[in-house]
């Protein structure tokens, strides 16, 4: 049986955090094994919201770097940058055509980022999930994995792959009825970690900088922010999500990064102070983010070699996004 495709993505727009390496990075490491894995930069989704785009090269080679040195095999993942894929924009353009947008318009994610985004007034933010829907099935991938907030994207794909093949799939130029697989979301553990300063709100690079663990802060760095970060009043180290959110979401972390269970971690600081135990915390993500800073900092030494695997990456992209999209004018009746 061929393998499933699974395609996923994630914006250049900020280093990465602890909440994206156990949410989204790690789970992707098991995943590369068994489906046929793209890992894209969505570069154009980038500029939606994005004020200032200086950076946005460097983002991106800072965020493929960091995939390679949490794990992602480049020999089993096709690595590569949107907007190097010119194919996905154009197959956007096409599904625009179907897209209700009143269906955009009330699409839940948009009210959020323009909330989060109040200067964000352009048409690519409203046209996001129609960018996203083609990313996904230029590749006709089946698996998408994503975070909780990213549902209804998933849900808006499939529509577009359901209205696509309804109008056009059964038209007398297409090959079979379905053009469009509908794709699965796959929500990876279903995990969130908390801001550190509000344990109401999950970690995000959005929230300000005392707020998460970068995968690139130094001890120090780590150190600083964990005994910052907001608790209770209480003494005791007991793990209670209801009335202790911000010091279960640190045991949460701990665990996480040690692999010690949430009990041994009760038993162990029984009776010791928040201090004592602040500490241990910071100590466990120093340990689990050392190897990983070290391969980060010894690819970082060869950033052309990083260069040269994206843009060869996104020309095998682009040649099965290429043939997706002649298969869809072909069934339109496109020329
Ligand atoms: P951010 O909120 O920092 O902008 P993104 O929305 O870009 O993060 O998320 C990218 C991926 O990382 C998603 O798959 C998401 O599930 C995962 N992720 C982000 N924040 C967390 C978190 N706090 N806990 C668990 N997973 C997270
Ligand atoms: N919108 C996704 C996010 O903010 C990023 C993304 C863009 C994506 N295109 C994708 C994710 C395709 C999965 C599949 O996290």
């Amino acid at each position: 049986m061929p393998k499933q495709i699974l395609l996923t993505g994630l914006r250049p727009t900020s280093s990465l955090h602890v909440g994206n390496y156990f949410g989204a990075l790690k789970p992707l490491i098991e995943y590369q094994k068994q489906y046929k894995t793209y890992l894209m930069v969505a570069d154009i989704h980038a500029l939606t919201t994005l004020e200032d785009t200086k950076d946005i090269r460097e983002n991106t080679l800072k965020i493929v770097m960091l995939y390679l040195a949490c794990g992602v095999d480049p020999r089993k993942v096709t690595l590569f940058v949107q907007s190097l894929v010119p194919e996905q924009i154009a197959l956007a353009t096409l599904f625009s055509m179907i897209v209700p947008k009143s269906m955009l318009e009330l699409n839940p994610v948009y009210k959020e980022m323009l909330a989060e985004n109040p200067k964000a007034t352009n048409l690519g933010l409203l046209a996001y999930p129609v960018l996203q829907a083609a990313d996904i099935l230029s590749y006709k991938a089946s698996v998408v994995p994503v975070g909780r907030d990213q549902l209804p994207h998933l849900e808006l794909t499939r529509e577009i792959a359901r209205r696509f093949n309804a109008r056009f799939g059964l038209s007398r130029r297409a090959k079979s009825g379905e053009m469009f697989p509908e794709p699965q979301s796959k929500i990876t553990q279903d995990l969130k970690i908390l801001s550190l300063q509000d344990p109401t709100k999950k970690m995000s690079k959005s929230h300000g900088e005392n707020t998460n663990i970068s995968l690139l802060d130094t001890p120090d760095q780590i150190l600083k922010k964990i005994k910052t970060a907001v608790t209770d009043s209480g003494k005791d180290i007991i793990f209670d999500p209801q009335n202790k959110p911000g010091l279960s979401n640190l045991m949460f972390l701990m665990h996480l990064a040690s692999g010690e269970s949430i009990k041994t971690i009760e038993a162990r600081f029984a009776g010791r102070g928040y201090g004592e135990f602040k500490e241990a915390v910071a100590n466990s993500l120093t340990i689990l983010l050392e190897p990983i800073q070290a391969r980060y900092f010894e690819i970082a030494k060869n950033k052309k070699a990083i260069e040269k695997l994206l843009i060869d990456g996104s020309k095998a992209a682009q040649k099965v996004a290429q043939k997706t999209l002649a298969e869809a004018k072909k069934n339109i009746g496109l020329f």
